[in-house]
């Protein structure tokens, strides 16, 4: 393979054609020009080679030589990820953090993905002993990479054998050899990380159904539209709909191991805040630094546009690496869309037939290819170990329309909708997920799990709330027409509650420390108020007492303010409520049987 060499015969932006190269193959990296920019071979046509490339191609020349390398685009996978940023080629990026808004890498440089001076500390799996054999996924060794994440030696997929010789416990870069697996003549050395190309999904034993939600600490999510461990959503908003809030407050409170952030051609300064916000962070459940189980992938709208393919694909490479550990990973990607605005301009230099909108035909089956890396497995080797990759996607379709070709096709791939809604944005209804164009087909999944821990109550009172929020569509078309008072006091009721799940219950502002992270308890003690002021003000209004004489109470106004209560104390208040809501509605009571 070595010094397969050709030409470069035309330049196109990001969009390299080289001509010579002898027998090139589909998405190999090629280096490009005197200074080596790194570029991977998209398409062949006769005798020339059409690549992309990763790094700003300004100043190449036709005529400049191109070096392909014989090997897929690949990322390292070892201990170092945790608590890194890097950009679409997993390069580490120390100075991102400090000024985003001025990334400079400088082109053609290769540097190491994981540092190579770093010691860590390596403790022997027992269980596996020299002599036995070994396959891929056996974990051979432990590595405590953050406080909070032990990081799974394993042997990489495709290599089995004997293990020979293994490494006692000690302190190895990732570089050192921890373990050998012979298998007739070949010979494999074992070491730390191991490479995986990025455009290959990673090997498991078996797909498992997605039994189990990801909990996000959102209320719009987990009790209304449920996210499965392993599942996929996307997230489509217009401009300013909360689409990055969203993706963020998922990154940061949701219940997954590891957190992974992919920055897809959005702006630098918000992916500089979302630094900010994460390393000042804490995880609540156990109060180590939220950075000790994320991952930044940031590839902002001012670098290369081809690399915002790449940063997708390594974002879903390290998730599927730690879902192969036996972890809960969340991968959310902002936004879907500015990738298939790169697939549009380097298929437009490719003079590609264009499909729809201009993007090219392939836009279906890239984003099924990304879409279909989610899941949750059972992972390959020993101990077994059950682990998955969830995905949101947000998409930003112009002008906010649902109908464009990139929210059209992720949501055939996706099981999960949450629609963010322009109208709700502007009337600072947060998250805006719309109740009526949103959905999860993992409810069903999940109904186990969900009623178990509401005293059997979830399913029914989500569909109650979900009736009551259509219904409330339906009577403000009447009220447009006729006013309010035109009708029954059991409708006026309707939008009564409808009003109070809004505002007490979907709501949830994403900077209020109390309110920002709401877990399943508080949740469902919030559901459970809600209807069971239902319930009471429907008695009463059966009996006759007028709507105007509930809403003066104080139960339903303690309701409203349930969720800014921090979790531990909501238990107290919810009781102080109850006990309210008893005493005024016997009140009622009495005074119409008098
Ligand atoms: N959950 C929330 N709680 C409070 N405020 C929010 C919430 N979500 C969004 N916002 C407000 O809406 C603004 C816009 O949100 P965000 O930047 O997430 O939108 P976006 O859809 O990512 O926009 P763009 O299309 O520009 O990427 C935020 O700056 C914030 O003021
Ligand atoms: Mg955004």
């Amino acid at each position: 393979m070595a010094g397969r060499t050709g030409r470069i015969y035309r330049i196109a932006g990001p969009l390299v054609v080289a001509t010579d190269i002898p027998t090139p193959m589909m998405y190999e990296v090629v280096y490009v020009g005197e200074e080596g920019l790194i570029g991977e071979v998209i398409s062949v046509r006769g005798d020339k080679a059409y690549i992309q490339v990763y790094e700003e191609t300004t100043g190449l020349t036709v005529g400049e030589r191109v070096e392909a390398t014989g090997e897929l685009l690949s990322a390292e996978l070892g201990p170092g990820l945790i608590g890194s940023i890097y950009d679409g080629l997993q390069r580490p990026e120390v100075e991102i953090a400090r000024s985003l808004n001025d990334i400079f890498i400088r082109r053609g440089v290769r540097v190491n993905s994981l540092n190579r001076n770093t010691k860590w500390i390596y403790a022997v799996d027992e269980k596996i002993r020299v002599g036995d054999k070994v396959g891929p996924g056996d974990v051979i060794g432990l590595v405590q990479e953050t406080p909070i994440v032990t990081h799974k030696v394993m042997i990489p997929p495709g290599v089995s054998g004997v293990l020979k010789w293994r490494a006692g416990d000690g302190e190895y870069t990732v570089e050192d050899v921890v373990a050998v697996v012979e298998s007739g003549e070949r010979r494999y050395e074992v070491k730390l990380y191991h490479k995986w190309p990025v455009r290959v999904p990673r090997p498991f034993k078996d797909k498992l159904p997605p039994a189990e939600p990801l909990l996000t600490g959102i209320r719009v999510i987990d009790v209304m539209f449920p996210i499965a461990k392993g599942g996929k959503a996307a997230v489509p908003g217009g401009f300013g709909t909360g689409k990055t809030v969203l993706l963020q407050s998922l990154a940061k409170w949701s219940y997954a191991d590891i957190a992974i952030f992919v920055g897809c051609g959005e702006r630098g300064n918000e992916m500089a805040d979302a630094l900010k916000s994460f390393i000042q962070l804490h995880d609540v459940r156990r109060n180590r630094p939220m950075m000790e189980r994320s991952i930044f992938i940031a590839n902002t709208s001012n670098m290369p546009v081809a690399a915002r393919e790449t940063s997708v694909l390594l974002g879903v490479t390290i998730g599927e690496y730690f879902r192969d550990m036996g972890y809960d990973v969340l991968l959310v990607a902002d936004s879907t869309s500015r990738w298939a605005e790169a697939m549009r301009e380097i298929s437009g230099r490719m003079e590609e037939m264009p499909g729809e909108e201009g993007y090219p035909a392939y836009l279906a089956s890239k984003l099924a290819e990304f879409y279909e890396r989610a899941g949750r497995v059972s992972a390959l080797g020993r101990p077994e170990r059950t682990g998955s990759v969830t995905i949101l996607g947000a998409v930003s379709p112009p002008g906010g329309d649902f109908s464009e070709p990139v929210v059209r096709n992720t949501l055939r791939y996706v099981q999960a909708l949450y629609a963010l809604d322009y109208d709700l944005a502007t009337r600072r209804h947060f998250p805006a997920i719309n109740w009526l164009m949103s959905y999860s087909l993992y409810v069903d999944y999940v109904k186990d799990y969900m009623n178990e821990r509401s005293a059997g109550r979830w399913e029914e009172t989500r569909s109650m709330f979900l009736k009551i929020l259509q219904r409330e569509a339906e009577l403000l078309d009447i009220v447009r027409l006729v006013g309010p008072e035109a009708l029954p006091e059991e409708d006026k009721l309707t939008l009564e509650v409808a009003r109070m799940i809004r505002e007490g219950f979907l709501q949830q502002y994403a900077y209020d420390p109390n309110d920002a992270f709401s877990p399943l308890e508080k949740s469902f003690l919030i559901m459970e108020a809600i209807r069971r002021f239902h319930e009471t003000a429907l008695k009463l209004i059966r009996s006759n007492v007028p709507l105007f004489k509930i809403r003066e109470l104080k139960s339903p106004y303690m309701v409203y303010r349930l969720k800014l209560y921090a979790p531990h104390e909501v238990g107290k208040v919810y009781d102080e409520y109850v006990k309210t809501l008893d005493e005024e509605a016997g009140r009622l009571m009495e005074g119409v049987r008098q």
